[in-house]
């Protein structure tokens, strides 16, 4: 594991509450969604673990919680389990650090 650094993320504390907003990075070859929410930050691969639909454009509360609109499965943001359906899904979520500088790291 090695970690990454991602460019064009604005800053995280603009982001609140149920204010949040998704973005996508590459990383090697690889789709990462990052989501800035609560002022943290949240990585995972794009690809929905259901059926591989683009997470991309997915809906947050309040709570850690991510629910993919496509069949509207809710993973947590802490673990990445489904906390919807019991067959086992998880989110493949990724370690993310911020520099003093405020460049935003992804391990992966
Ligand atoms: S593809 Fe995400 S819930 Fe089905």
């Amino acid at each position: 594991m090695k970690w990454y650094r991602i460019n064009g993320i604005p800053n995280i504390a603009n982001f609140s509450g149920a204010h949040h907003q998704i973005f996508t990075v590459k990383v090697l070859e690889d789709s990462i969604c990052v989501l800035l929410k609560n002022q943290k930050i949240y990585a995972f691969r794009e690809e929905c673990p259901h059926a591989g639909k683009s997470m991309l454009h997915s809906r947050c509360g309040v709570e850690e919680e991510i629910t993919c609109l496509s069949h509207n499965f809710r993973f947590s943001l802490v673990d990445g389990r489904c906390t919807n359906n019991n067959e086992g899904y998880r989110l493949k979520l990724l370690k993310t650090k911020i520099e003093e500088n405020g460049d935003i790291l992804i391990e992966f």
